[in-house]
């Protein structure tokens, strides 16, 4: 298992030498390597076993940063980068030569963000480096919230975990980049579509479902658990699949009565960024409970519930 702590200097030793570092982030725990550093970057994807044509998010601590590795930041995404950087927000931007290929898969464009925790931001600024890092969990498993979820996926593989407690916002970032003179999301996440339209006007949507490879990590088989995860009416779901154990999640709706091993709530006020706070760790809860089988519920489509929804539909039996 890996050292888990606090000890940022520690984490930077690490990290220079080429070592792999699970470091905290408001969005979820990451896989940290020097982003300029091919051979550490080479063992986030092994790590990870990850394809290498699934390209990594860099993480750097100031917009400044920002400019040493990708060419310029257009003028509409640069009202987002002011508005929510440090934030659950990333970047699609031309990509400066110093930027290694195998971090954006040969990609022309490198995905950059700047995490609000305040280790993390201590630790960037200090080491100088771009940190590439991937969310810190097995390609296609659950994402880790607490240092615990790293522990059990990868502790066996990495030598340090940072310990940054229970992350705040629980959903990865909002990736955001530009076609021709249009703003596109290309994954949903901590920062809803209605708080960046309503800075920039509307964006389109470019949301792959289809699980086809070509557009990385936007693959249907995704963040899901070990057990067969059902979702949609879970009165309808109990019915056709309620004979086996089975694990419910729900959102609001307290008084439906429903057969489980357990119940887990993802907002009993049916608040949206509550259950995205507390939806990979229900996950990864419900995965290591005596049931067989989860089922869960599709949230209502605001706030962070298209996000919610796109998690839990690419984790789910199909
Ligand atoms: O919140 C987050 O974004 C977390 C934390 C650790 O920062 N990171 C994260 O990384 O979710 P990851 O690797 O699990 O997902 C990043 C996704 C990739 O799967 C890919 O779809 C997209 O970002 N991406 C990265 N670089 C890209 C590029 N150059 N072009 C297109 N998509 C890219
Ligand atoms: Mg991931």
């Amino acid at each position: 298992m890996a050292i888990i702590g606090n000890n940022i200097e520690k984490a930077i030793h690490l990290l220079r030498d080429g070592e792999l570092v699970a470091i905290p982030t408001e969005t979820v725990y990451g896989l940290a390597a020097n982003a300029l550093n091919e051979k550490a970057v080479l063992s986030v994807f092994s790590v990870k076993e990850r394809p290498a044509f699934d390209p990594l998010i860099i993480h750097v601590h100031a917009i400044s940063e920002v400019l040493k590795y990708a060419e310029a930041i257009p003028e509409k995404l640069m009202v987002l980068a002011k508005k929510f950087w440090p934030g659950p927000l990333t970047l699609l931007l031309t990509k400066k030569a110093i930027v290694p290929d195998l971090v954006t898969s040969g990609l022309p464009q490198v995905a950059v963000r700047i995490p609000d925790h305040p280790i993390t931001l201590a630790l960037l600024k200090e080491i100088n480096l771009p940190l590439a890092a991937p969310s810190a969990n097995p390609f296609g498993y659950i994402s880790p919230t607490d240092p615990a979820h790293v522990d059990q996926q990868l502790g066996h593989k990495i030598k340090y975990i940072l310990d940054g407690g229970p992350c705040k916002v629980g959903l990865e970032s909002t990736i955001v980049g530009m076609e021709n003179d249009e703003v596109v999301i290309y994954r949903l996440g901590g920062i809803s579509i209605e708080n960046i339209e309503r800075e920039i006007g509307q964006v389109r949507l470019h949301i792959n479902l289809s699980g086809d490879p070509k557009a990385p990590g936007q693959l249907k088989s995704h963040y899901a658990p070990r057990k067969p995860l059902y979702v949609g009416d879970v009165c309808e779901l109990s019915k056709i699949y309620g004979y086996k154990k089975t694990s419910l999640i729900l959102f609001g709706n307290t008084d439906i009565e429903i057969h489980s091993v357990k119940t887990y709530q993802l907002s009993a006020t049916s608040n949206t960024y509550e259950a995205a706070l507390k939806l990979f760790k229900i996950l990864h809860d419900a995965d290591a409970d005596a049931s067989e089988i989860v089922i869960a519920p599709l949230l209502p489509e605001t706030g962070l519930g298209p996000a919610i929804n796109d998690r839990l539909k690419r984790a789910s039996v199909q």
